[in-house]
C-alpha cells in the first residue's frame, strides 16, 4: 500500500504537470504550521527561478487545477508562494479503511526479503548480567522484531562471552576451594559427574571473587590464564568443568531474559568458533593480509581517506593466543558459511565503535564477507543515573540487573495496587507487565547512540512519554470497547468488526487523530531502514496523544447517532491493533486493565 504522503503527493505532481511544470516540484510534506493547514508544498518556490516566474503565479495556477480535486479539500496559494493544503474527509476514510484491511497495515513487503542476524545481548557467562547488558538486549530485541515484520527472515544471536579468561579465572578459584574434585585429575578416564559441583549463587559469588584476586596476585592471575589455555586446549576435566558453568550459567540467564521478553534464536558463543580460528588465520597469512608487528600477527584497517588513526586489527597476540577480534572475525566466518546472511547488525556500547570498524574493514579485506554484505555497529549511549554518572547501585557498585528490575517492579505495584478493584495477584502481574513498558520505552523512546538518565519516576509515570501512559492509552480503548460489545448485548470482537465501519471526521480532533494513524507504514519502513527504534515510540507516542485529545472531545458511548459511533467504534479497533503491534515490535505488551 502506498504511504499516505505519497499518494497526495501524486495528485500534487500531476497538478503540477497540468499547469505546464515539472511534476518533481509536486512533493508535498507535513505542514509546518499546523494552524492553517494540514500538509504543504513548496514547489512553485523551487520551481520559480527555473520558469522565471514569480512562485505565486505557479501556486496558483496549481490550485486553480485542483479545484476539483477528491483529495484536497483545501488549496491555499498564499505569499509568497507556498501551497497550504487540506485533505477530504473521504479520502482521509478512504485511506484507512484500506489500511484496516490490508495486511501490516498497508506496509510494503520487501520484492527481495534479505537475511539478516542481529548479534545482540551477549552477556558473559558466570558474571551477572549487569545494566551494560540491559540496553543492548532491549534495543537488539526491537531491532530483530522490526526486520522480522518488516518481511525479512531475520536471526537473533545472543554470542555469549563463554571463552575468555573469565573462564579460567572460575576455574582457578573453584580448585583452590574444592582441590579434591574429580576435574582437577589429570589421571582420571572415567565419566564426569552429571550434577555440577556449586549452584548460580556460588557462581556468581565466584567470579567477582577470583577477578579481584587476580587483579592483586600475579600467581593467581597467572593460574587463571594456564587454566584459559587448559580449557581452550581441550583438556577434558577442565572441558567438563566448562560445561557445568555453561549449564548453570545459561539456565539463569534464560530466565533473566525470557523476564524481559527478550527471545535469541541461536544461543552461540565465542566457544562454538574456536576451532575455525587457525584455518582462518593460516589464509589470511596465506592471502598476505596477515603480518608480523612486534611479535603479534596484524591486519592493516587504515584507508586513505581516514581523517582519524585506525589502528591495525590485531589477530594473534605475540604468544599465539586469540583476541575478542579473532573470535568476532572467526563467527562471520562461521554465519556466512552456515546462514549466508545479507546483513550484519551488531548491538554493543558505542565505546566498541572503533573496534567494530576494525573489525568490519578486517572481514572485508581479508573476504570474509561478500562485498555486498552489510555490516552494521549500532552502537548504544550509556544509561545514567540521575547524578549523570553510568548507573550504579546505592553503594556504588555495578548494579545489576535483576535488582534493578525489581526495583522498578516494586514502585510499579505501589502505583497499581492503589486500584483497590484488583486482587494481589492481579496487581502484580500487571504491574510486571506495565513496568517492563516502562524500563524498555524508557530506553528506545531515545535514538539508540544517546546516553540517557534511568529516572523510575518518569518512566513509571502514566502521564507524559513514557511506556505506561502507552498502555494507559491502550486499556482505555479497550475498556471502551469492551463496554459497547456490553452495550450491544455482549459482541464478540469479530462481530463488532463486522458491524462498524469507519467514517468520515465529524470534527478537527478525529481527523488529527485519524491524519496520525495514516502514518504508519512511512513511519515503520523509516524505523527499518534506518534501525530506529525509537521511531515507533515517537509515532505511538503521537498517535496516543491524538486519541486522548479526542477522546475529551467526544462522548463516545452516549452518541446517539449510531453510525457516527460505529465509524469512531473502528476507529477506535484499529488504533488498538496499531499500538499493539507497534508496543509488541519494542517488546512489551498491555495489560487487559491497570
Ligand atoms: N560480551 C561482550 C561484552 O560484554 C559484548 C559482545 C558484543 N558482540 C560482539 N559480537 N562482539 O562487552
Amino acid at each position: 500500500m502506498k504511504k499516505f504522503l505519497d499518494l497526495i503527493s501524486e495528485e500534487m505532481k500531476t497538478a503540477f504537470e497540468k499547469s505546464g511544470y515539472d511534476g518533481d516540484l509536486g512533493r508535498v510534506t507535513l505542514s509546518n504550521r499546523p494552524d492553517l493547514c494540514e500538509f504543504q508544498c513548496n514547489g512553485a518556490m523551487a520551481g520559480a527561478k527555473k520558469y522565471h516566474k514569480a512562485p505565486i503565479m505557479i501556486a496558483n495556477e496549481v490550485a486553480e487545477n485542483l479545484k476539483d480535486s477528491t483529495v484536497f479539500s483545501q488549496v491555499n496559494a498564499v505569499a509568497p508562494g507556498f501551497l497550504n493544503l487540506k485533505v477530504t474527509e473521504a479520502f482521509l476514510k478512504e485511506y484507512l479503511e484500506e489500511m484496516q484491511s490490508t495486511d501490516k497495515f498497508g506496509l510494503q513487503m520487501p520484492e527481495h526479503p534479505r537475511k539478516i542476524m542481529v548479534d545482540y545481548g551477549g552477556p558473559n557467562v558466570a558474571k551477572p548480567l549487569h545494566v551494560g547488558h540491559l540496553r543492548s538486549a532491549i534495543i537488539g530485541e526491537s531491532i530483530k522484531r522490526i526486520c522480522r515484520f518488516a518481511g525479512h527472515e531475520v536471526i537473533g544471536d545472543i554470542h555469549l562471552g563463554d571463552w575468555g579468561l573469565q573462564m579460567g579465572l572460575i576455574i582457578t578459584e573453584l580448585r583452590l576451594r574444592q582441590p579434591d574434585l574429580i576435574y582437577f585429575d589429570e589421571t582420571y578416564e572415567g565419566e564426569y559427574p552429571k550434577e555440577a559441583p556449586f549452584t548460580i549463587s556460588e557462581l556468581e559469588e565466584i567470579y567477582p571473587t577470583a577477578s579481584a584476586k587476580s587483579k592483586e596476585d600475579a600467581e593467581y592471575k597467572a593460574q587463571a590464564m594456564e587454566d584459559t589455555y587448559r580449557l581452550q586446549n581441550g583438556v577434558p576435566g577442565i572441558r567438563a568443568l566448562w560445561h557445568h558453568i555453561m549449564n548453570v550459567s545459561i539456565a539463569d540467564l534464560k530466565k533473566n531474559y525470557a523476564a524481559l521478553n527478550v527471545e535469541f534464536d541461536l544461543w552461540k558463543g565465542e566457544s562454538d568458533v574456536h576451532d575455525m580460528i587457525p584455518a582462518m588465520v593460516e589464509k589470511m597469512k596465506k592471502d598476505g593480509f596477515a603480518h608480523e608487528s612486534e611479535g603479534a600477527l596484524v591486519v592493516d584497517v587504515k584507508e586513505e581517506t581516514d581523517t582519524k588513526e585506525i589502528p591495525p586489527c590485531m589477530i594473534l597476540k605475540s604468544d599465539g593466543a586469540s583476541l575478542y577480534n579473532t573470535t568476532d572475525l572467526a563467527t562471520i566466518v562461521d554465519r556466512m558459511e552456515t546462514y549466508q546472511p545479507d546483513k550484519l547488525i551488531y548491538l554493543a556500547d558505542k565505546r566498541q565503535d572503533l573496534y567494530f570498524e576494525q573489525v568490519f574493514r578486517c572481514a572485508r579485506k581479508t573476504g570474509l564477507v561478500k562485498p555486498e554484505t552489510e555490516l552494521i555497529h549500532i552502537g548504544f549511549g550509556t544509561m545514567n543515573g540521575k547524578d549523570g554518572k553510568p548507573f550504579k547501585t546505592r553503594d556504588g557498585g555495578v548494579m545489576r540487573l535483576e535488582y534493578l528490575i525489581r526495583e522498578i517492579n516494586q514502585e510499579m505495584y505501589r502505583k497499581i495496587a492503589e486500584n483497590k478493584s484488583m486482587d494481589e495477584e492481579e496487581a502484580k502481574k500487571t504491574s510486571e507487565v506495565v513496568a517492563l513498558s516502562a524500563v524498555k520505552y524508557g530506553d528506545l523512546s531515545n535514538q539508540a547512540s544517546k546516553d540517557y538518565i534511568f529516572d523510575i519516576d518518569r518512566f513509571t509515570s502514566f502521564e507524559g512519554d513514557t511506556g505506561p501512559y502507552i498502555l494507559y492509552t491502550i486499556v482505555r480503548i479497550k475498556s471502551i470497547l469492551n463496554k459497547y460489545k456490553e452495550m450491544k448485548g455482549g459482541l464478540t470482537d469479530d462481530e463488532v468488526k463486522k458491524n462498524v465501519a469507519i467514517g468520515e471526521a465529524v470534527n478537527p480532533s478525529e481527523k488529527d487523530f485519524m491524519l496520525e494513524i495514516t502514518k504508519f507504514n512511512a513511519m515503520l519502513e523509516a524505523a527499518y531502514e534506518e534501525v530506529a527504534p525509537h521511531k515507533i515510540c515517537a509515532y505511538i507516542y503521537d498517535l496516543a496523544n491524538a486519541f486522548n485529545h479526542f477522546y475529551h472531545e467526544t462522548k463516545i458511548l452516549t452518541e446517539e447517532d449510531e453510525r457516527k459511533k460505529s465509524g469512531w467504534i473502528a476507529l477506535l479497533l484499529l488504533t488498538k491493533d496499531v499500538l499493539e503491534i507497534c508496543i509488541d515490535l519494542l517488546g512489551f505488551s498491555a495489560p487487559d486493565r491497570m
